[in-house]
């Protein structure tokens, strides 16, 4: 069977550590899994339910299109636009803002922890986004979502609001409720100056995160100020859930070399952090630095870039539309 792949990212820049082994990563295995029809999407939409400068958003969208195309996803296999060059994905979240209810979207703690403390002075946007993305997934009957951890409650919204559309329309199977792909390890990469935060492109502390764009002697100097514990590495996994840095930069050299964790602590258990850390920092400057170094050389040729983006918006466009035409007949219009 093949199975329909869609996913998206924020261009809000600072493209960190977190989204590449929770999300990118995954996305690039599975563009190269056979049947897999797969759809990135820049979701520029989503962007702009925080303030945004324009020029920078421009930068933005382009630059994540590059880390796609860096990290190894290709426009020949997958579908890979930005979400305002599709209208569809407007029109289809009002439709569905009609169906999700307000019970449903005051649950979503993403919202609680992005609107802060001052809820009056947040966007509707901001409340309202896990409908955009439900439309997302939605308009192209994806079946499975990568995602990490963070999105797993917007992609549950998404299934209820895919069953609602279909019962109270009568239309069984209509819409898809899709599954959602959360790897079972590495899929919370935490903040590196605190193991119980997640690495964010929000926090405050540029060494909280390894940027996609950082350099060799950033990434190094980040991973040697990394937090650590005390103690020497552990020797098996149940130490870990108490010892939360530990965990977070053993799952990062994990995710990285591509083994389980208890292969990664068989290597270093008993040894000390710096040993550690050195083998960590030249895992990630093996991994990521090249990456960097693609996007830079992308982002010169920002007409290759733009033309990668119209062509699949063209692709996108075709399926959304048709899938925007049935829903409204389906709904009386
Ligand atoms: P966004 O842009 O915040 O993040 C993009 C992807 O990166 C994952 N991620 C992480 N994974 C592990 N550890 C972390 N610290 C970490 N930080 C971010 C996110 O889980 C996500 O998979 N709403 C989504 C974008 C979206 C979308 C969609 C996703 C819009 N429409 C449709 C899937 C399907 C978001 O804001 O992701």
């Amino acid at each position: 069977m093949i199975k329909k792949i869609f996913s998206g990212v924020q261009p809000t820049g600072n493209l960190h550590l977190g989204n590449y082994i929770g999300a990118i990563k995954n996305f690039v295995n599975l563009q190269n899994e056979k049947n897999n029809f797969c759809i990135y999407c820049v979701v520029d939409l989503h962007a702009i339910t925080v303030k945004q400068n324009p020029n920078q958003l421009k930068r933005n969208i382009r630059e994540t299109t590059a880390a796609f195309i860096a990290s190894g996803l290709d426009y020949k296999k997958s579908i890979i636009f930005n979400q305002s060059l599709v209208p569809a994905h407007s029109e289809g979240s009002w439709i569905l803002s009609c169906i999700a209810r307000m019970g449903w979207l005051n649950r979503m703690t993403q919202f609680k922890e992005k609107a802060g403390k001052d809820k009056e002075k947040a966007s509707v946007g901001l409340y309202i986004y896990p409908i955009l993305m439900a439309a997302d997934i939605l308009l192209y009957d994806a079946t499975h979502v990568p995602v990490g951890e963070d999105q797993k409650q917007h992609l549950e919204l998404s299934r209820d609001i895919a069953n609602k559309f279909n019962i109270d329309f009568n239309s069984p199977n209509f819409l898809v409720p899709p599954e959602p792909l959360i790897q079972k390890s590495f899929s919370r990469i935490m903040s590196l100056k605190d193991g119980n935060k997640k690495m964010s492109k929000s926090d405050p502390s540029d060494l909280s995160r390894i940027n996609l764009s950082d350099s060799i002697d950033q990434i190094s100097n980040k991973i040697k100020k990394a937090k650590t514990d005390t103690k020497p590495l552990p020797d098996n996994e149940d130490e870990l859930s108490s010892r939360p840095e530990a965990e977070n930069l053993l799952g990062i050299y994990s995710s990285l070399n591509d083994q389980p964790i208890d292969k990664t602590i068989n290597e270093f258990s008993g040894k000390n952090f710096s040993n550690f850390k050195e083998k960590l920092a030249s895992l990630v400057v093996e991994k990521i630095s090249p990456i960097s170094s693609e996007i830079n050389k992308l982002l010169k040729n920002e007409s290759f870039i733009d033309k990668v983006l119209i062509e699949g918006a063209e692709k996108a466009d075709k399926i959304a539309t048709e899938k925007i035409k049935n829903i409204k007949k389906i709904i009386g219009f």
